[in-house]
């Protein structure tokens, strides 16, 4: 299972947040990943300063996110997040 966790803090909120929450719920329904990824929302995590919005997948904090970039952010951090977390639970081992 994937956490993501998306700041739905005031700043984050005018940033962008809410269009970013719809878009990532649009495409884990087109891609039917309801049961590989938890989509939740978090309070301001202190890094308001920088542009857009913060998205935490799994354990990494990524800052700067536009509803522009949720397309090429889904390709290059999300899918290999998720491919990871897959990996891991099918070979706990590793
Ligand atoms: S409101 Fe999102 S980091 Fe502060």
């Amino acid at each position: 299972m994937l956490f993501i966790e998306i700041c739905v803090g005031s700043s984050c909120h005018l940033k962008g947040a809410p269009r970013i929450v719809e878009l990532l719920k649009e495409k884990i329904e087109k891609e039917q990943l309801e049961n590989d990824i938890i989509l939740t929302g978090a309070f301001c995590s202190g890094r308001c300063n920088r542009v857009g919005v913060t998205i935490t997948v799994g354990e990494d904090v990524y800052t700067g996110i536009t509803p522009e970039m949720i397309g090429e952010f889904w390709e290059k951090t999300i899918v290999p997040a998720l491919r990871k977390v897959k990996e891991e639970q099918a070979c706990p081992n590793v």
